[in-house]
């Protein structure tokens, strides 16, 4: 695709997720297919988004839904064939919309070739492609490291009597990247996705793939006590890394994200700073996490609104100065649905979606949508465990209950953070089964009225803000070169933020609560908004403040102002 400028493409584009396991089933067997995504193209474009990135389509068991690969370079029947994948390909370039793969190559499926080659004998070639140690001398694990998926990330395989390593589920082996061979493998495989023409890669807890050759125990080092810091941003991660870009990207015009768990700022400027010849941006969880109560996931607690201003503006401000780049998210498949977590699903279910939108549409970076954000998607609370699927939710009821946990107890934990809140099907229509499928889904879908359908029909609805934000980035360089400053830090319910680049400034000022805010506008502030040309560009409401140097915000309003020198 021809490149406009010097600049990347992707730093003003708007890329959209998609999980095409719940997207859009056009054959009946209850799960989503390529077809569905291919159907669905002109729908991303009205939205404004520029690129999808599709989760795992390869050949996998399915233990975690597809990133327990079995098969790199093949796609799986249940999405369809390498036929429909090409088409899908070239319909999404005839629309102007880049394809983005994920990746997941910290493990594999343990039904992969490799693997099962690599488990036969000691001496096998393939048995170091894995991370193979022998049981201690009391026959238990050669060290004390956690799956995050719940239980010891190690599995005794009786055919050698050797553990082997997954730091996920038991089914998802971790590759031993140390080995050369294994990270030619992996540079042959993005070869051949990209020489079909794809755009790029997301690339799936990339930053755990150095493991410390030490092997040592956590004990108790980490809150998690899972072993994190023998591998998160390991030893030769940026070796790697900077290897796997010389090799593979730089010879593509590409874009690269990579998902990072439990970084750090100073990493990932390493990782996107482009004079390192790494990747171009990476996701962190760190404002996701705000609603752990100590660290812990599966605990129910309100959001510390302070600790997610607080980690927001400092990621902005350290990313900006360090010349990294950040991917910019609230939801992905992983995630509960945003509007149901920091914000109101229920009264102010409009106005917090937007609010959230305009909140992380307008930092800079490159922002995402996962499907059904867009038209404001809510976790389904499902009330009995036999309605979830997902594999980390099954086994951490189990812990929990392990650990004491009543059945309600565990059931209401998972209603607010099981990775199956955002994995219901997409709801196009108020059809049967949302428009998803004509026969059985997979998972059961939400029971509510939202629809693309509707969302469509009205001028008002959360689907046309998000496209006005994917329309402002474009338009307004600011959004994409701008510095970034908080505004009213201590303030316990505003979140307000400004942009600005030598002619221009963007005012960002988000009400996260219900009832009312008073805004005053900042000192600093006062004297650019009396010497610059202003206007109000974007709200959650239907009209907006007479003046901008002070106003009431009600309830999760949200208000952005522009200034540009007279
Ligand atoms: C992160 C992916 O987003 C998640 O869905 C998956 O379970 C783990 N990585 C393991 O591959």
């Amino acid at each position: 695709m021809n490149q406009q400028s010097n600049e990347p493409w992707w730093k003003k584009a708007v890329v959209y997720q998609i999980y095409p396991k719940s997207f859009l089933d056009t054959t009946g067997s209850g799960t989503g297919d390529i077809n569905g995504v291919t159907k669905k193209l002109d729908y991303i474009k009205e939205l404004g988004a520029d690129c999808i990135w599709l989760t795992p389509m390869y050949e996998s068991p399915q233990h975690d839904n597809g990133y327990d690969i079995s098969n790199y370079t093949k796609i799986h029947d249940m999405y369809g064939t390498m036929t429909d994948f090409e088409r899908m390909l070239k319909e999404a370039h005839e629309r102007g919309i880049r394809v983005i793969m994920d990746l997941a190559v910290n493990h594999t499926s343990i039904f992969h070739e490799w693997f099962q080659a690599s488990r036969e004998s000691k001496d096998n070639p393939y048995r170091d492609y894995y991370i193979w140690k022998e049981p201690k001398a009391d026959g238990s694990p050669p060290n004390d490291w956690q799956s995050k998926f719940g239980g010891p990330a190690w599995e005794l395989d009786e055919v050698t009597g050797d553990y082997y390593l997954h730091l996920y589920d038991v089914t998802q082996a971790d590759l031993n990247w140390e080995k050369d061979e294994v990270r030619r493998q992996v540079y042959d495989i993005m070869h051949f996705w990209f020489e079909k023409g794809i755009d790029g890669f997301r690339l799936d807890v990339i930053n755990n793939i150095s493991k410390d050759q030490r092997f040592l125990d956590d004990a108790g080092q980490s809150v998690q006590g899972d072993g994190r810091m023998y591998y998160t941003d390991g030893p030769r991660i940026h070796e790697f890394l900077h290897e796997m870009n010389q090799e593979v990207f730089s010879k593509y015009d590409s874009m690269t994200v990579g998902e990072m768990s439990s970084t750090n700022i100073a990493d990932c400027i390493r990782y996107t700073r482009p004079d390192r010849q790494e990747l171009d941006m990476t996701f962190n969880f760190h404002h996701l996490k705000v609603d752990y109560p100590n660290g812990e996931k599966w605990a129910i607690a309100p959001f510390d609104f302070q600790e997610l201003k607080s980690i927001l503006s400092e990621w902005q401000t350290k990313m900006h100065e360090g010349g990294g780049w950040n991917a910019l998210f609230w939801c992905n498949h992983d995630q509960p649905r945003i509007v149901s977590r920091y914000g109101d699903d229920d009264t102010y279910h409009q106005q917090s979606a937007k609010m959230l939108a305009t909140t992380i549409h307008l930092m800079q970076g490159t922002p995402y949508i996962y499907q059904g954000e867009e038209i404001g998607m809510k976790n389904p609370r499902f009330e009995d465990i036999s309605s979830y699927r997902d594999i980390e939710s099954l086994n951490m009821y189990e812990v929990m209950l392990e650990k004491g946990k009543s059945k309600e107890e565990a059931l209401a934990i998972l209603q607010v953070k099981s990775r199956d809140n955002a994995r219901t099907p997409m709801q196009w229509t108020s059809e049967k089964n949302a428009g998803f499928s004509t026969g059985t889904p997979w998972i059961e879908p939400a029971h509510n009225d939202i629809s693309v359908e509707a969302a469509l029909k009205d001028r008002t609805s959360i689907f046309y803000h998000y496209q006005a934000l994917c329309r402002l980035r474009k338009e307004l360089d600011v959004i994409t070169y701008g510095s970034f400053s908080l505004l009213l830090a201590e303030d316990p319910k505003i979140f307000a933020y400004v942009r600005e680049s030598k002619d221009e400034k963007l005012l960002v000022i988000n009400h996260f609560y219900p009832g009312e805010a008073d805004f005053t506008l900042p000192d600093e502030l006062v004297q650019a908004v009396d010497e610059m040309e202003g206007q109000f560009l974007l709200s959650n409401y239907e009209d907006v403040p007479a003046h901008i140097k002070g106003f009431t915000l009600r309830p999760y309003e949200s208000i952005v102002y522009h200034l540009t020198k007279r």
